[in-house]
């Protein structure tokens, strides 16, 4: 096979027309990665902030979620077979012969998934919005991979939680917008691997579901009083923030609500820092972080003007949680909603519309190849 199809961004701007299909060749992998063939995508915001806020050159393949099924190993690669079904998270949206959102795509293992085929249902997904549930097909394998691996480095990294579940008992992590896709996985990962207490804030629609997840406490982030009730409900308590929004009022907000407590590890996911927020004087011994999923595999980072390097105690933390921490739950673990549309890859520039105009809530919009 010498091309194959692929989603592209347009080099427009225009609502609907963010990207376009065209023929790229068949990828080249190196030793150390896999091929999979393309079964279901699932969109995220990097997807059209990397068009919109040119992180990545019209022509670039668009993309960072991916399932399917193995077709290639690289002869370094171990623990896959051809055929497997599994997922991956991928830096793509910045390079023309990479992405996520391709019929063949490069995979790097260590940001890769591999599911139960016997628990798995091929069968395609009809459009239509589908309940939170376990990963049981390519759609919610597509939905969950990019959240899992940001949650990784958040917490193994960033906010280095100690992987000792007592020790954890009696502490609180707060997450700042709990229905985000982050937010979903971050909650359950919170109370699975971590045993933490968990506060969160959403609108009321989704605090039944976040509680269903192990949320221990929901708020609504639009009542005036939220920062208030966090810091009566949390009692000093609160030893992680991840803001999940992580725009300079959500972290502002985020960091007011955890008063009282004595030292705090806070993370983001947007480049923000300290200089950010008006900080409190009196308290010196918080600490701030910042995490980017596409360190995940162990490459050096280019957004924009941006150069992030991996260290190696960052990729020394996300593979214990990767392949020693996440395993034993990942069965357990539920997808958000899954919105899934009709067109095949055409449904990009529908997925990356519904993402830019924030008309998500608590849902992941996922296609079929
Ligand atoms: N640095 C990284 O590696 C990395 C990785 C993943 C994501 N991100 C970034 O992180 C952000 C979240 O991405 P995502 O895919 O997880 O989000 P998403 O699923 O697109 O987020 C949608 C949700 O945001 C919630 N929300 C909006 N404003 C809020 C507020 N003020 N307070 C609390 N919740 C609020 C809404 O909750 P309700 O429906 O309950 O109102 C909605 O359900 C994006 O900016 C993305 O680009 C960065």
């Amino acid at each position: 096979m010498s091309a194959i199809k692929a989603a592209v961004s347009s080099g427009s701007q225009k609502t609907g027309e963010l990207a376009k299909l065209i023929q790229i060749p068949y990828p080249v992998a190196s030793d150390d990665q896999l091929i999979i063939k393309a079964v279901a995508y699932a969109a995220n915001p990097t997807d059209w902030k990397h068009i919109v806020l040119g992180w990545g050159p019209a022509g670039s393949v668009v993309g960072s979620d991916v399932s399917g099924i193995v077709e290639k190993i690289g002869k370094n690669v171990k623990g896959f077979e051809v055929g497997d079904y599994v997922s991956t998270t991928l830096h793509g949206n910045h390079l023309q012969e990479r992405g996520a959102f391709a019929d063949y795509v490069i995979v790097d293992p260590d940001t890769s998934l591999k599911f139960d085929k016997a628990s798995f249902d091929e069968a395609q997904l009809a459009p239509g919005t589908y309940p939170p549930s376990p990963i049981k097909n390519f759609e919610g394998a597509a939905a969950i991979n990019l959240s899992l691996a940001t949650v990784a480095l958040s917490f193994a990294d960033s906010l280095k939680i100690p992987d000792d579940k007592k020790e954890n008992a009696d502490t609180f992590i707060l997450i700042w917008g709990g229905a985000t896709s982050t937010g979903i996985v971050a909650i359950q990962i919170a109370k699975l691997v971590y045993g933490l207490k968990v506060i969160t804030t959403a609108s009321a629609k989704n605090h039944e579901f976040l509680k269903s997840l192990g949320a221990d406490v929901v708020l609504d982030y639009r009542n005036p009083d939220i920062v208030e009730s966090i810091i009566k409900v949390a009692g000093g308590k609160i030893a992680y923030a991840l803001d999940s929004v992580s725009s300079k009022e959500t972290y502002q907000q985020m960091y007011d609500s955890t008063k009282g407590s004595k030292k705090v590890a806070f993370d983001n996911l947007l480049f923000l820092t300290e200089k950010d927020i008006k900080l409190d004087p009196e308290r010196k011994s918080d600490t701030f972080g910042g995490t980017l999923v596409y360190l995940a595999t162990g490459e050096t980072q280019v957004l924009g003007d941006l150069v992030i390097e991996a260290t190696p105690e960052l990729i020394r933390s996300y593979k214990h949680f990767w392949y020693d921490l996440l395993p034993p739950h990942l069965a357990q673990l539920k997808t958000p909603a899954l919105r899934v549309l009709p067109n095949g890859l055409q449904s990009t520039n529908e997925a990356l519309e519904l993402l830019r105009e924030n008309k998500v809530s608590g849902e992941k919009v996922v296609f079929r190849a």
